[in-house]
């Protein structure tokens, strides 16, 4: 089944024809070119958190290629609550083409992908948010070109982006500097030629293309005082900015917390390509949809 669960678990090859792919698609899209390939597909979006992006760049991404989005919102949807998961796979598989899921654990996704007789996109859980870091990459190289072989800094929480970033690095060969205080560190393996991890932010940026940073508090988490007490000096501000490279861009996957994670004066200022970014959430889901598709 071609479920896009982890940027790990797909061939590089596969990555850049979904890349490609999303490149072709927004062309068509700012000229003005219908392009339906997916009339009456069915999309099942479950969501167990809130979410803006996600939900409209799918909805939208959808309804443009021809299909039909169908939101299950918490709580008439927490998986395997009502129901058992695979009950909810097997249901949904004889309705709809494609299921994209935001969970709360990763093992939830895994179980509805193994039962599901159609494929499943992971739209964030706990571990990971692929389609995200596709988008931030998509973004990388229309400001940037070619990732491989580029800096990319990772600063705060060594969260679900964190680890998305991770497993991208180690598929398309650019270098992933991380910083994060000891406690927050990746929990996911990240030895790998092309990872650094640093506890100073300042030697994380050095040189780097891209420096990027999430909030301090992750949809889930309870621990709102620990965090931003151990994430305090990882703020990104015109001064960490100043240490990377003199042309180096900024992302946040949003939602964005100002003059906590970053400052206003960055996410805000000339370095900043965070609506960019947001847009290609619809153009990378458009690509990653079709290709689940035409497997
Ligand atoms: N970046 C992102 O996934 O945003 P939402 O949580 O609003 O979907
Ligand atoms: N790390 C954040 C990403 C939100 C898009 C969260 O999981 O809440």
């Amino acid at each position: 089944m071609p479920d896009f669960l982890d940027i790990d678990k797909i061939e590089r090859e596969e990555l850049l024809e979904i890349l490609d792919l999303a490149v072709d698609i927004k062309s068509k899209l700012k000229a003005g070119e219908v392009y339906k390939p997916l009339q009456d597909k069915q999309l099942a979006m479950i969501f167990e958190k809130p979410s803006t992006r996600t939900r409209v760049s799918f909805e939208v991404g959808i309804n443009q290629l021809g299909g039909n989005p169908i939101v299950l919102n918490n709580p008439d949807s927490k998986l395997g609550e009502r129901e058992s998961i695979y009950d909810t796979a097997k249901v949904l598989s004889r309705y709809v083409d494609l299921i994209m899921v935001r969970c709360f654990s990763h093992k939830s996704l895994l179980e509805l992908a193994k039962y599901s007789d159609v494929p499943v996109i992971n739209g964030l859980t706990d571990a990971s948010h692929p389609c995200q870091i596709m988008a931030d990459i998509l973004t990388f190289i229309e400001h940037k070109g070619a990732i491989e072989n580029k800096t990319i800094a990772w600063i705060g929480d060594g969260n679900n982006m964190a680890n998305s970033w991770i497993h991208a690095a180690k598929q398309l060969n650019f270098k992933l500097n991380i910083a994060t205080p000891e406690e927050l560190k990746p929990t996911i393996n990240f030895e790998h030629e092309n990872i650094s991890w640093y506890k100073d932010p300042k030697k994380a940026v050095k040189n780097a293309d891209l420096v990027t940073t999430d909030t301090w508090v992750s949809m889930g988490d309870k621990d709102y005082d620990r965090r931003h007490g151990l994430l305090k000096s990882y703020q990104v501000d015109k001064n960490l900015m100043s240490c990377a490279h003199k042309d180096a861009i900024f992302m946040h996957c949003l939602p964005a917390h100002r003059e906590e994670e970053v400052t206003a004066e960055v996410i805000d200022g000339r370095q900043s390509v965070v609506f960019d970014e947001a847009e290609n959430r619809l153009h990378i889901q458009k690509a990653i949809i079709i290709w689940s598709l035409k497997k």
